[in-house]
C-alpha cells in the first residue's frame, strides 16, 4: 500500500532509524542513489514561499536522476479551482510522487486519500515533517545517537515546527520539551499523540512557561520565526507575547555546556534568537540546512521503495 508522509509519526521509530541511516549513506555518496532514473517526475508544489524547501528538493530529486518540476499554487488550477482530490488524480498519471507545502493539514490528507503516488507534506501549518528528518540527521551526526537525548523549543508552541519536535523526537526516544506562552501550547491531541510515543521509545515530553526551567540540562535548544507564514498580521503582538522566549546567551548558559542551538532558518535575529547565539559556536544551522537534501532524499527513495 503506498506510503504517505504527512506528519512526523507517518512512520515508525524503526522506520525513522532506516530513513536516517539512508540518508547518512547518501550525503557519504551523494551520486550513486538513482532511484528515480528514467528520469521519472517528482512534482513539487508551494502554496507558500520557500528557499530551502524548493531547492532542496530540486536539487535532491536530480540527484536521484529524476526531473522535478516546482509548481507555484498561483499559477495552477489548485487553490480553489480545482480540488486536491481531483489534481492527485491527475498527478498521479504522470508523476511519482506529489511534494506539497500548503496551509491546513486536511488538503494533505485529500491529496493523500485520492491518490496512488506517495505525498510528503513540504510544511502545513501544523507540521513540518522533512525539516524534522534533517534536525534528527543533524542531531544523529553531533551526539552519535538520539534516544534519551533532551531537546527543548522555547517559542511558539503551536506552530508547525514545535508540533513536529513533539512528535518527531518522541518516535526517536528523546526527551522533548515545550517553553511557551499560555495561549500558544501544542494542539492537546498533538501532546497526546507524542506522549503515547514517547511511553513506547522511553523518551518524555514536558509543556510548561518557563524556559529558564525547561532548558536546564538540554543537548540542543531550538527555536523558530515567532510569525509563522499566514500569521504576519499578528506581528506586533506575538513580539510583545513571545519575548520572554527568546534564545538569549544567558539561555544557552542553562542548557549543557555543549549544547547545540537550532533554528530551521528564516531566522529573524534579534527576535527569536540573539545574533550571537545563531551566528556562535555553538549553532548547527547550515548543517540542518544541508541536511534537509540528504534526509529528503532518503525519504523519496523509502517511499517509492514501497509505492
Ligand atoms: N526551513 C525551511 O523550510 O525553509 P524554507 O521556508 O526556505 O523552505
Ligand atoms: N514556522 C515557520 C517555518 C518556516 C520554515 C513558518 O511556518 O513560517
Amino acid at each position: 500500500m503506498t506510503r504517505h508522509f504527512l506528519r512526523d509519526d507517518d512512520i515508525t521509530a524503526a522506520e525513522q532509524a532506516d530513513i536516517l541511516s539512508l540518508a547518512g549513506r547518501m550525503k557519504e555518496q551523494r551520486f550513486e542513489h538513482r532511484l528515480l532514473e528514467g528520469p521519472q517526475t517528482v512534482a513539487v508544489i508551494f502554496d507558500k514561499s520557500s528557499t530551502r524547501t524548493r531547492v532542496s528538493f530540486a536539487v535532491g530529486i536530480a540527484d536521484l536522476g529524476g526531473a522535478p518540476l516546482i509548481i507555484s499554487t498561483a499559477s495552477s488550477q489548485l487553490g480553489g479551482k480545482e480540488t486536491p482530490a481531483d489534481t492527485a488524480r491527475v498527478l498521479e498519471r504522470m508523476v511519482a510522487a506529489i511534494v506539497w507545502r500548503t496551509y491546513g493539514q486536511d488538503g494533505l490528507e485529500e491529496m493523500a486519500d485520492g491518490t496512488s503516488v506517495p505525498v510528503v507534506n513540504a510544511l502545513s501549518d501544523d507540521f513540518h515533517p522533512c525539516q524534522l528528518l534533517a534536525d534528527l540527521l543533524t542531531m544523529r551526526e553531533k551526539f552519535g545517537s538520539l534516544e534519551g537525548r533532551i531537546v527543548c523549543f522555547s517559542g511558539d508552541g503551536r506552530s508547525n515546527m514545535a508540533q513536529s519536535y513533539l512528535l518527531a523526537c518522541a518516535t526517536a526516544g528523546m526527551h522533548v520539551r515545550i517553553a511557551c506562552p499560555a495561549g500558544f501550547s501544542p494542539r492537546a491531541d498533538v501532546v497526546a499523540d507524542a506522549e503515547r510515543l514517547a511511553l513506547q521509545t522511553g523518551g518524555s515530553i514536558r509543556v510548561g512557561s518557563d524556559p529558564q526551567e525547561l532548558v536546564a540540562g538540554a543537548d540542543a535548544v531550538v527555536t523558530d520565526t515567532w510569525v509563522s507564514m499566514g500569521k504576519e498580521d499578528e506581528k506586533v503582538q506575538r513580539v510583545k507575547t513571545f519575548t520572554p522566549y527568546q534564545v538569549t546567551e544567558a539561555l544557552m548558559a542553562k542548557a549543557k555546556p555543549a549544547a547545540l542551538f537550532m533554528h530551521c532558518l528564516p531566522a529573524d535575529r534579534g527576535f527569536e534568537v540573539e545574533a550571537s547565539v545563531i551566528d556562535g559556536p555553538q549553532s548547527v544551522i547550515w548543517d540542518q540546512s544541508e541536511n534537509r537534501l540528504h534526509a529528503q532524499k532518503a525519504l523519496l527513495a523509502w517511499l517509492l521503495q514501497r509505492a
